[in-house]
């Protein structure tokens, strides 16, 4: 194992982030279809403590703080700290009243995801047609405004405690204007921190929300499934994992849902009978036996380079058996040559040494790497991946994967 900096592997080749979506789409077939996706506007955190948090998820993973909407700027309820990397937006907020709704969220789960935000045309519109599809309103839509332009929003339940809120901005409050420093929403104000100077100058080339992952109760998956196609219109994505990851050590199931556009794509899992607990049903037993999102995948041009920079910054990741790489070259690059793609250009030995996962399938190669709970409960965590040419999800890591898993599993006590 290695034990000194990771800096040898950096190289720093990310540049100017460019903002980069997952997928792009004619504005004239977003105008005229209600539940077409422009972006994922962000994904909101309930947590105890948001000026913390803040400084956590700027430090380990490089995420600028840029933005606060607190007792200073006229929020009087919750404070809001606006995480920005990339094209990825996370906005950490706190209850500042016992009787906010995040204040019970958070007893029952800890910290954890709300909400994954959509940016669409209209949210009225967005709403209204997800609801006539059977959806259930979390908040009708309001409008915030000023002389600068607006926000409205709109909310539907989805799985468990997670929302989808629909946002659509104009004037000031536009994404592109946002993503040059323009405030989120009324309320909120740009700030700075030397921790951003510092992120500018390291950058740890996180991209975008590549997937969003949901675990929900044994025998409900294919009830979600059905939902995210009726209620979002979304599809099931051709390369779903099924029943052939339901290996003696899986012990789960999951099915993957993929919006119109593919800007997102919504994997979500059940508990399935296993040698051992699921993992799925640990993570449920630590949220109040109530489904929520499990993972975030944020995506990386450039893997090596990603992961070391997080490993520098102190960001825990799982770690494999050393096993996992005498079988893994020959898995993987004979289904690369088999498909008439070129094998693992990566330094094989570099992947080893930052512990990095592969898999292929007969589009080509994915590389990713998870980590460890992101808070004390073992709930949510973050997946840092990179594509090339796989559009799937890692099933070949799944058995490697559970194998890490159990043993973390077993050093909480939960097995
Ligand atoms: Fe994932």
């Amino acid at each position: 194992m290695y034990c000194g900096t990771w800096a040898p592997f950096i190289r720093p080749r990310f540049g100017d982030i460019e903002v980069t979506t997952a997928a792009t789409q004619s504005s004239q077939q977003l105008a005229t279809d209600p539940l077409a996706l422009i972006d994922v506007d962000h994904v909101r955190f309930y947590v105890g403590n948001a000026k913390q948090a803040a400084y956590f998820y700027a430090h380990t993973f490089g995420f600028e703080i840029s933005q606060v909407a607190d007792l200073t700027t006229g929020s009087r309820e919750e404070a809001d700290y606006l995480l920005t990397q990339g094209n990825i937006r996370l906005l950490l907020t706190t209850p500042l009243t016992k009787d906010h709704p995040a204040a019970e969220e958070i007893k029952l789960y800890g910290d954890g995801v709300k909400d994954i935000a959509l940016t669409v045309f209209d949210a009225e519109k967005s709403w209204k047609a997800a609801v006539a599809n059977g959806a259930e309103s979390a908040q009708d839509p309001r409008t915030l405004s000023d002389e600068t332009g607006t926000v409205t929003v709109a909310s539907i339940k989805t799985y468990g405690r997670a929302i989808h809120t629909f946002v659509s901005r104009t004037g000031s409050y536009d994404l592109p204007s946002i993503k040059k420093g323009a405030p989120f929403m009324p309320t909120f104000k740009p700030i700075d921190s030397p921790v951003n100077e510092y992120n500018r100058k390291n950058p740890a080339g996180l991209k975008y929300v590549d997937h969003c992952v949901g675990n929900v109760e044994e025998g409900k998956m294919n009830y979600w499934v059905e939902w995210y196609e009726n209620v979002m219109e979304f599809k099931m994505f051709k390369h779903f994992d099924d029943a052939d990851i339901s290996t003696e050590y899986s012990a789960l199931m999951s099915k993957v849902m993929a919006s119109g556009n593919h800007l997102i794509k919504m994997p979500i899992n059940e508990p399935a009978e296993g040698k051992k607990k699921s993992q799925i049903l640990e993570y449920l037993e630590w949220h109040d036996m109530t489904p929520g999102v499990q993972h975030l995948a944020l995506r990386t041009d450039d893997e090596l380079a990603s992961v070391a920079a997080l490993r520098n910054r102190g960001v825990d990741f799982l770690s494999l058996p050393d096993t996992y790489y005498e079988q893994v070259w020959g898995r993987v690059n004979k289904m690369l040559t088999e498909n008439g793609h070129e094998p693992v250009k990566e330094d094989h030995e570099m992947i080893k040494d930052l512990g990095i996962l592969v898999d292929a399938d007969d589009e080509g190669y994915l590389l990713q790497l998870f980590t460890k709970p992101l808070q004390d409960r073992p709930t949510l965590f973050f997946e840092i991946i990179s594509r090339h040419g796989s559009q799937s999800f890692g099933k070949g890591n799944f058995k490697a994967l559970f194998e890490a898993l159990e043993l973390e599993q077993e050093r909480r006590g939960n097995l």
